[in-house]
């Protein structure tokens, strides 16, 4: 076990002692847990080979699933490519300092741990002071996975983070919640079309808008079979899952409400205890259809996505085992970040149900 240190920082304004320390041990080569806007990172120096690997390690995570490298200027990001696409340079323009993840190809000081071997490396530019500051007084790219034990939703607090990693980094930087929730939307530009890797905040609409051409989603992010999965890293593990059995079910509010009704009934009869994870307005339906009114952990308002996205990975982290055997999720809207959501639901469940 390491001695953990941990730090509050203010969001917009921290403390400039607390980041130079922090950077120090970043060019010391150890971890150091900070805040972005999307969720909180577990950054080490991208360039140390020495360092990435304490990441792999400290997350348990697969080794052949690629880092994204943290940058905070354009210069630091020409120094790890080996291209820059003129359509990327109109992306940063808009979208950076941000939430979205650039690929590029990668330039031979990026150790190859960093991409599992891919030739291929996602860049990004937080928006999150603490997290911009850090990287700069660091004076290197970060590698910075979400803060959680693979397979777990994401960290979007240092409570998280503590959750999961007390003595096992060498400093937590606790700027309180991540304004957005969810972690950034992934590009690959070179593909024909450009394609989305992972949804996130910036939808495919505004990417479309500036890049003046149609972008689409990878078709694997819809798979609905491990061996579809397999085509990308970026969904190839199994990630947001909670500790209890998840149902999503995917589709219209009817199928739902007449999905919901039956296996309700079905596992009240078995014993088990069932809770929902629904909008404001779901909730008020299933109480007054259900006997008897069932627990519903409520997401935000049905379209309000900011507000859902922002509380999701608290929600699936908040479910207690000890508490709940089953939980039922409703699916949003698939447009813009309601697609994103919906993709993490898909993603963190044990079962699927498609509804047409
Ligand atoms: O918002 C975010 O992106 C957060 C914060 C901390 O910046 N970071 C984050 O990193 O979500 P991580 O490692 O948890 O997720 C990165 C995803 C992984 O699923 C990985 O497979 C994919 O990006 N990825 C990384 N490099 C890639 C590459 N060269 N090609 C395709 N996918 C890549
Ligand atoms: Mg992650």
């Amino acid at each position: 076990m390491k001695e953990t240190k941990i730090f509050r920082v203010d969001p917009l304004n921290p403390d400039t002692k607390i980041l130079r320390f922090a950077a120090r041990a970043i060019k010391e080569g150890k971890l150091v847990i900070f805040p972005t806007e999307t969720v909180y990172g577990i950054g080490a120096n991208a360039l140390d080979e020495n360092a990435v690997r304490k990441i792999f390690i400290a997350k348990n995570r697969p080794p052949d699933n690629p880092l994204i490298a943290h940058v905070s200027s354009i210069s630091m990001t020409k120094k790890i490519v080996s291209d820059f696409p003129q359509k990327a340079e109109r992306l940063i323009k808009h979208f950076w300092p941000g939430p979205l993840t650039i690929i590029f190809k990668k330039s031979e000081i990026v150790p190859d741990i960093m991409t599992a071997g891919l030739d291929s490396l996602g860049v990004r530019m937080p928006a999150h002071p603490v997290a911009l500051k850090l990287i700069e007084f660091s004076g290197t790219p970060l590698a910075a996975p979400s803060a959680n034990i693979s397979g777990k939703p994401s960290a979007t607090s240092a409570e998280h983070a503590i959750d999961d990693f007390m003595g096992k980094v060498d400093i937590i930087l606790d700027a309180g919640e991540s304004s957005i929730g969810i972690e950034s939307t992934i590009l690959n530009l070179y593909s024909k079309p450009p394609m989305i890797l992972r949804p996130g905040p910036i939808p495919k609409e505004d990417l479309e808008r500036i890049l003046g051409e149609k972008v689409e989603y990878h078709p694997a992010l819809q798979a609905q079979t491990k061996e579809e999965a397999l085509e990308i890293p970026s969904i190839k593990y199994a990630h947001y899952v909670p500790d209890v059995e998840l149902i999503f079910i995917e589709g219209k509010r009817d199928c739902f409400l007449k999905n919901c009704t039956k296996l309700y009934k079905a596992f009240l009869a078995e014993g088990k205890r069932v809770q929902f994870l629904v909008s404001k307005e779901i909730a008020k339906v299933l109480k007054s259809i259900l006997e008897p009114p069932p627990k519903c952990i409520i997401t935000g308002m049905s379209h309000d996505f900011p507000t859902i996205a922002h509380n999701l990975f608290q929600l699936l982290r908040e479910i207690d085992p000890k508490k709940v055997d089953i939980v039922i999720a409703e699916s949003y809207e698939p447009k813009g970040l309601g697609y994103s959501i919906n993709f993490r639901l898909r993603k963190g469940a044990t079962r699927v149900i498609y509804c047409p």
